[in-house]
């Protein structure tokens, strides 16, 4: 099988990223070939590193007056090991509009809210608040819209009366872990998938 190759971008625990190395197998259509953090004491590193998948840590501050600069040599880094798809992990750095424009269409993000509700920040919170009785999560292509892009596919998760942030979060979070999974093999695997066009993909309770 040709596999493709995916970079993933992480700023943090990379529980995400740990999912997405554990789905790898023989019948896997992605093989993980770098991993870049934006902070270089994050955990996902070692997760990485503990799975044989080279990690790359590039401090952000460094890039404080650069960020033109910072989003360059993560460019230059995803070439150098000729990467095909780019999975965001939790980065939490917003990409500049020509680094998007770069990879857009090779470019897929994890966000914590069936989108197109509460993209952003705190969505765990402006769920609680407003009231929702379903929650949720998804995948999306990267466009110049956070949190915009075209909707690959979503989890669903029920909001129990006594949640609180924590424990909504955590229980999207285990959604995100099966869906992200599906969803990279599904973009790495699929001939005619990508944005606004191919197949509705997928549509998940879990
Ligand atoms: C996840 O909830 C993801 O959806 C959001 O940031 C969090 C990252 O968690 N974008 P982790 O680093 O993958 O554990």
């Amino acid at each position: 099988m040709n596999k493709k190759r995916v970079g993933v971008l992480i700023s943090g625990r990379g529980s995400n990223l740990q999912a997405l190395l554990d789905a790898r197998g023989p019948l896997c259509p992605y093989e993980i070939v770098v991993v870049i953090s934006s902070a270089p004491d994050a955990a996902g590193l070692a997760r990485a590193s503990a799975a044989g998948a080279p990690a790359i840590g590039l401090d952000h501050r460094r890039y404080r007056k650069d960020r033109a600069g910072f989003d360059a040599e993560i460019d230059r880094l995803l070439n150098e090991h000729a990467v095909e798809i780019v999975a965001l992990a939790g980065f939490m750095r917003v990409l500049s509009p020509a680094f998007v424009a770069t990879w857009q269409g090779r470019m897929i993000n994890v966000h914590p809210s069936l989108l197109p509700a509460f993209p952003g920040l705190h969505p765990h919170e402006r769920a609680l608040e407003a009231g929702v009785r379903v929650h949720g999560c998804s995948v999306h292509w990267v466009t110049d819209a956070v949190d915009g892009g075209p909707i690959i596919g979503q989890a669903a998760v029920p909001v129990m009366p006594d949640d609180t942030p924590d424990t909504l979060s955590a229980r999207v979070l285990s959604a995100e872990h099966l869906l992200y999974p599906a969803c990279l093999s599904l973009v790495c695997g699929g001939p005619s998938l990508g944005p606004g066009g191919g197949d509705p993909l997928i549509a998940s309770a879990f």
